[in-house]
């Protein structure tokens, strides 16, 4: 049974450039379409390597040419957030991997999926890593995003339909 919110969280290696991107795309569609109440968003990094750091620089500016402003700290991700959410989204297969290793008594496989499975328009399998590229990376990363959200959002939508508050 699903109750509401319904919780996603993002989750790629570092919390600065794919996952703050993803959540804060997410935001934008949920704000878009008065969805604030019904579901809400995290991100966060398997590694510790920025905790406490904001977004990415390269990654903001890909972010506001497309009118989305990256809001957020960077945070690890940890085995509490398996039960905490509904739903988790990894940028590519090492962040899934990186995951479940965490996940002792493999109970929550079905719940870590790939981004991209919900791209409608793009055929990618992973959220390329765009960290040590260029300014085209991190464009391609939001345009990639930007599909996998929308497809993910009539995903969540079809979910809660029935749910009750
Ligand atoms: P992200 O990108 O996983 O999309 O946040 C990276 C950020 C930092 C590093 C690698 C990828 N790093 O090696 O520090």
């Amino acid at each position: 049974m699903t109750s509401l919110p319904y919780k996603l969280l993002f989750v790629c290696l570092g919390n600065i450039c794919r996952s703050p991107s993803a959540e804060n795309i997410m935001n934008h569609l949920i704000q878009q379409r008065g969805l604030q109440k019904q579901i809400i968003c995290d991100s966060a990094g398997t590694s510790s390597y920025h905790i406490g750091s904001p977004p990415d620089r390269r990654m903001s500016a890909a972010a506001a040419q497309r009118g989305i402003l990256l809001k957020g700290q960077a945070r690890q991700f940890e085995p509490h957030d398996f039960e905490a959410f509904d739903l988790i989204l990894a940028m590519d297969q090492d962040n899934r991997n990186n995951m479940l290793r965490l996940d002792r008594e493999q109970r929550y496989a079905s719940k870590v999926k790939l981004m991209c499975e919900f791209c409608r328009t793009h055929s990618d399998r992973e959220v390329p890593d765009p960290y040590y590229g260029g300014e085209a990376g991190f464009n391609y990363v939001i345009d990639l995003l930007t599909d996998a959200c929308e497809g993910l959002l009539d995903s969540v939508l079809q979910e809660i339909q029935f749910a009750k508050k």
